[in-house]
């Protein structure tokens, strides 16, 4: 049986009026790129779309992960991209693209990468996040509500398929090795671990009773790849839902209200994390505040479900009055946080400020400062 792979690769390669939104001659390039791509028969089918500044690639193949020749369409793509930005002198011009030599494969170069394969059941729902002005581990809770939390997740209590829980490969982004926990056996570890969004993002996530995997998600860590600041990274992330699986109306649940996630301006701020729908995709007050796009489709045959001129069938989820709750909490949390100013918790702590452009801003003051006799 040929498995299905859906990958979603993404960078920020230049946006219009600073931070905000991709340009629309770039989601042109792409979708023109793309295209041709669907035609030679490298990739089954596509969508381009946008979080903020950010330009996702979603794909769907049988080449597998990791598959040079998509990794090499999508850095193609990119750089093309880069190409059209840099005329247009849009802020940020290729700024995702941390190297000049691709060599297989987009991790570590820049762009973020989430690609989940599997064998496809009789329907096959994928819910696809992507967010901007914020960080991979801004999806740990989110990713605990959906497959450890019963108070989300009904299915962990009601649906026998899941009640073996769920299993939780954890990050350490410092340095760069990994766990794997059980909830709930471990649930409480669990919560230790990724608790700590610092240092701890979770990669992906399998059904324990059956080692199916059911969420990826990308773990780029910009700052620790160039050594400084870079921009935030941004992060995407796939989650197949129903049959024994959450269900989709689990998956988006959480967003019934916001939380805070590390980034906004400057990527040096706690922000309310918003959800939005695609046409609202855009950053504005101080770069942000972080923002969250969330798109279900459907997967048959090694494509997305499409009408009958192939256009994917597309469901903008955050779009929905269903959100406007949490997106009015993220509002008022916004003001609350901004009229703080630049004084912790508002701003990050002196760890995550390493990786900014501060330390250069205090090293002027070191030898000014006399000791206390
Ligand atoms: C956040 C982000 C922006 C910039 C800010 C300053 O990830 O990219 O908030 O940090 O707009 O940008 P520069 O220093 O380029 O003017
Ligand atoms: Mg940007
Ligand atoms: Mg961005």
């Amino acid at each position: 049986m040929v498995k299905t792979t859906v990958s979603l690769i993404k960078a920020d390669i230049g946006s219009v009026a600073g931070h905000s939104v991709v340009a629309q001659p770039l989601f042109e390039i792409a979708k023109r790129r793309l295209k041709e791509a669907q035609k030679s028969g490298l990739i089954n089918s596509f969508y381009v779309f946008n979080a903020g500044d950010d330009l996702e690639l979603l794909m769907t193949h049988f080449k597998g992960e990791n598959h040079s020749e998509i990794h090499k369409l999508a850095w193609d793509t990119f750089l093309a991209c880069t190409k059209k930005a840099k005329e247009l002198k849009l802020y940020g011009a290729g700024q995702d693209l941390l190297s000049d030599a691709f060599s297989g494969n987009v991790k570590g170069l820049g762009p973020g990468v989430a690609e989940i394969e599997f064998e496809e059941r009789g329907s096959d729902p994928v819910v696809v996040f992507a967010a901007d002005k914020t960080e991979p581990s801004a999806f740990n809770y989110l990713l605990y509500r959906i497959f450890a939390d019963p108070s989300n997740t009904a299915g962990l209590v009601i649906d026998p398929k899941m009640t073996g829980g769920f299993k939780f490969e954890v990050l350490d982004a410092y340095e760069d090795k990994s766990v794997i926990l059980e909830s709930p056996k471990e649930l409480y570890q669990l919560i230790a671990l990724i608790g700590a969004t610092s240092r701890y993002m979770v990669s992906k996530i399998w059904r324990t009773s059956d080692n199916e995997i059911v969420s990826v998600s990308s773990t780029t860590k910009l700052s620790l790849i160039a050594g400084t600041y870079v921009g935030k990274d941004d992060p995407v992330c796939l989650v197949r839902g129903q049959s024994g699986f959450p269900s989709v109306g689990e998956i988006i649940a959480p967003f019934q209200h916001t939380y805070l996630v590390a980034g906004w301006m400057r990527g040096s701020h706690w922000g309310p994390f918003m959800p939005v729908g695609l046409k609202n995709s855009k950053c504005t007050v101080f770069d942000g505040p972080p923002r969250i796009v969330c798109l279900g489709v459907q997967i048959a045959n090694g494509k997305l479900s499409a009408d009958d001129d192939g256009n994917p069938l597309i469901v903008d989820f955050f779009e929905d009055v269903a959100f406007d709750g949490a997106r009015q909490e993220a509002i008022q949390m916004s003001q609350f946080l901004r009229r703080m100013g630049e004084f912790e918790p508002a701003r990050l702590g002196p760890e995550a400020m390493e990786y900014t452009t501060l330390p250069q801003v205090l090293k002027t003051l070191e030898p000014r400062f006399k000791k206390n006799k």
